[in-house]
């Protein structure tokens, strides 16, 4: 009965709608295109939402590819914060104040008067305590301990930053399969610079009998640590970039294809000054020359070769590595100039004309702070500020490559 019913309201609704449409056809010829019309956008209409349906309900699509880009951009931006306080721990001479390693139970310092005297008593059967630091008292102890444990925090915050969205998204179908992979790749990384951290803390504890410098960690290592640092921040800032900056269509001109090759070999020139200013760094090599343009009176130092084997000078020999930090930050202001210039005479998107513009202002900038850095024999603050903008310079770097980037086939 039922079935028998809704057989009859279709027929009864079928026949008023072909009425409807024989009468219609009587109308003027005026009507009868209006209700072409109206049918016609309504199609068009019923089109696009079941398209923004399927977007929507379909992921990777845009909305999720920015949520991605923007939790990479904040990421790069916590990887910021950990370069800046690793470069502060360390000219602080901080780094060395936590004597062993514990992922979890580090997490809590030292309470009570009894926590905070074993805590200093582990750290005096070290080599900086004996031989820099044995005049320290409690309350110094306590500033350079609170100074490494703040960075090792952060560092975590870093790893839980990374590794908890990827989980999220993951199980959300928020990463293509390229993705996927770089995500994963990020990830690791987090966890192999935590690692590389706690070997580069080792080279400084060890007990080193027949050496008569000042305890301090590995100049190999503190560059690996930075240098990694730099590289994670790298990728996620250009992984982060290329999923919120839609690529521009350029015509793929000859000129266009150089452009391209020089500011790739500029930004890897950037990066290996910066590697080579952790050399500086860890040397202490900031200290041995303290004149510009000349290192004394001299524009190549007596001492440049004074190691044997030649090759040994360019790691270890202080003078020979802060002589290459020179020639290295000049090359790059010179390359990046280059490339101003180069760039003004082409057709390019506004875009990426300010990026260029500004590149060239910091490199600038960076070259008249690491010079400041050197006159006056590297002051905590200054120093610190000419590690920064190394990463300023860098992520500049990156935001000229991303505009310059080919559009995907
Ligand atoms: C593109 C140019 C440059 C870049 C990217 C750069 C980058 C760096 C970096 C990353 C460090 C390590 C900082 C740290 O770990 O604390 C450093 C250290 C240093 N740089 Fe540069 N640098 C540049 C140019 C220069 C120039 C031209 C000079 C001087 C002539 C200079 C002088 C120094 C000094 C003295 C240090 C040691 C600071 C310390 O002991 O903390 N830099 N540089």
């Amino acid at each position: 009965m039922l079935l028998s019913l809704l057989h009859k309201t279709m027929f009864c609704g079928c026949r008023i709608a072909t009425k409807g449409i024989q009468r219609s056809n009587q109308q003027s010829p005026q009507l009868r295109q209006w209700l072409v019309k109206r049918s016609q956008s309504t199609i068009t209409t019923n089109a696009q939402v079941s398209v923004q349906a399927a977007a929507a309900t379909s992921v990777p699509n845009a909305a999720s590819n920015l949520i991605v880009g923007r939790w990479l951009l904040g990421c790069s931006g916590l990887v910021v914060g950990a370069i800046v306080l690793g470069g502060v721990t360390r000219l602080t001479e901080s780094g060395l104040s936590m004597v062993d390693w514990h992922l979890v139970r580090e997490m809590k310092p030292p309470r009570s008067q009894a926590e905070w005297e074993a805590e200093f008593s582990k750290y005096q059967q070290f080599p900086e305590f004996k031989i820099l630091n044995h005049d320290m008292t409690l309350p110094e102890f306590k500033f350079i301990f609170y100074m490494e444990w703040g960075h090792r925090m952060w560092g975590r915050l870093v790893g839980l930053a990374y590794i908890l969205p990827t989980m999220y998204f993951w199980r959300k179908g928020y990463f293509t399969r390229s993705m996927k992979g770089k995500v994963l790749g990020l990830c690791g990384f987090v966890v192999f610079q935590g690692l590389l951290g706690w070997y580069m803390v080792k080279s400084g504890l060890e007990e080193k009998p027949e050496s008569y410098d000042i305890p301090r960690v590995s100049q190999y290592r503190l560059s690996a640590h930075l240098g990694s640092a730099l590289l994670l921040y790298c990728a996620s800032l250009w992984t982060g970039l290329t999923l919120l900056l839609p690529p521009h269509k350029l015509t793929e001109t000859h000129r266009l294809m150089q452009l391209r090759r020089f500011a790739k070999g500029t930004g890897g020139l950037v990066f290996l000054t910066a590697l080579s200013g952790a050399f500086v760094a860890g040397l202490d090599a900031g200290l041995v020359y303290n004149s510009f343009p000349k290192m004394g009176e001299r524009w190549i130092p007596d001492d440049l070769l004074a190691f044997s084997p030649t090759l040994k000078n360019v790691f270890e020999n202080p003078t020979t590595v802060q002589f290459d930090h020179r020639i290295l930050g000049i090359s790059s202001l010179t390359a990046i100039t280059g490339l101003y210039l180069f760039s003004r005479r082409m057709l390019l998107p506004r875009r990426a004309k300010v990026a260029i513009s500004l590149l060239t202002a910091m490199a600038y900038t960076q070259v008249a702070l690491g010079v400041s850095t050197l006159l006056m024999y590297v002051p905590t603050a200054l120093a610190a500020t000419h590690q920064s903008g190394s990463v300023a310079l860098l992520s500049l770097a990156i935001w000229v490559l991303a505009e310059l980037r080919k559009m995907p086939k």
